[in-house]
């Protein structure tokens, strides 16, 4: 399965912030943005990642992650040159995505919660499309999800007036390659977008459209305003602090999912032997007892 990070857009609504760098390069805690959406893919042992972002920053992006050898994965990337919406980035995938099945993730969503590597594990390859749903008090700002009495998928709605329910579709979507005839399929919506949500509408009218609840241990934050970026760096800074284990650290998933041996790991916590970040690369290797959700995969 290959996996795709949508990195563009204009961040228009953390101006002055993002007018000379990218919202995906804005810090998270300790952490670029993008590490964590690129650790969610590694999480699902996806290795080929194309990231998508405006021209402009396509050079940082290439600065802050090279060709991804590092990490075991193949990284390659391509611009949208106008942010005409997440389904776009079908379009500009479709010969990195060829005959395969593509995981999407949005470059300013974060995940975390127990069991969060194995449930999306579960869903690699999938017939039809995989989204999610997660419980948020502001539905209206998102794709709403209406279930019937039995759970079953009634409608999707993007960004309704009046939502239906609070089950917001949060920015991370697995599909198999009918995708990217879908994709080529939409005219744009009124608010002149290739909208995901059509994507995700015309797979449950094939009844091909799988929702996985997230339960309340799964945390979905987007970090797309300043009091949102805010809130995203507070919670990592809390548990990172608290439990002594990061969330987003793509060397310590590259090593654990064995993507890299311990030389290579190695080599990566030199590389930051100057800063806390590498002092915790360096120490995962002497822990007697690997933190549950990170231990070797065997
Ligand atoms: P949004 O938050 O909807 O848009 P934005 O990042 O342009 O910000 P603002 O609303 O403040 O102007 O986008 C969600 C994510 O999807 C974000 O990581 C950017 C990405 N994105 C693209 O890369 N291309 C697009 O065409 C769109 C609509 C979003």
């Amino acid at each position: 399965m290959k996996g795709i990070i949508l990195a563009g857009g204009s961040g228009t609504r953390l101006h002055p912030l993002t007018i000379a760098v990218s919202k995906q390069l804005l810090p998270v805690f300790d952490k670029p943005m993008i590490y964590y959406p690129l650790s969610v893919l590694m999480l699902a042992d996806i290795r080929e990642i194309l990231i998508i972002s405006n021209p402009n920053d396509q050079p940082s992006f290439e600065k802050l992650l090279g060709d991804g050898a590092e990490l075991g994965c193949e990284i390659s990337y391509a611009s949208q040159d106008q942010p005409n919406g997440i389904a776009e980035a079908f379009l500009i995938a479709e010969d990195f995505i060829g005959n395969d099945s593509v995981a999407l993730i949005l470059g300013d969503n974060i995940f975390y919660g127990s069991g969060f590597g194995a449930l999306l594990r579960s869903h690699l390859e999938p017939s039809g499309a995989v989204v999610f749903a997660s419980r948020v008090h502001d539905p209206e700002r998102y794709g709403v999800i209406e279930f019937d009495e039995n759970q079953k998928v009634i409608s999707l709605e993007e960004k309704p007036v009046n939502p239906k329910s609070n089950f917001a579709v949060p920015g991370l979507y697995f599909y198999d390659n009918q995708v990217v005839s879908i994709a080529k399929s939409l005219a744009p919506s009124s608010r002149g977008e290739l909208e995901i949500t059509s994507v995700n509408n015309e797979y449950l009218q094939r009844n091909e459209l799988t929702v996985g609840v997230f339960d309340r241990g799964i945390a979905w934050l987007d970090a797309g305003t300043f009091e949102s970026l805010n809130q995203a760096s507070t919670f990592v800074k809390v548990i990172e602090e608290r439990q002594g284990t990061k969330i987003g650290c793509i060397e310590e998933v590259a090593f654990y999912r064995k993507f890299i041996d311990e030389e290579q790991f190695k080599r990566l916590a030199n590389k930051y032997a100057k800063s806390g970040y590498g002092d915790y690369l360096s120490d995962l290797l002497l822990r007697k007892s690997p933190h549950p959700t990170t231990r070797p995969h065997k």
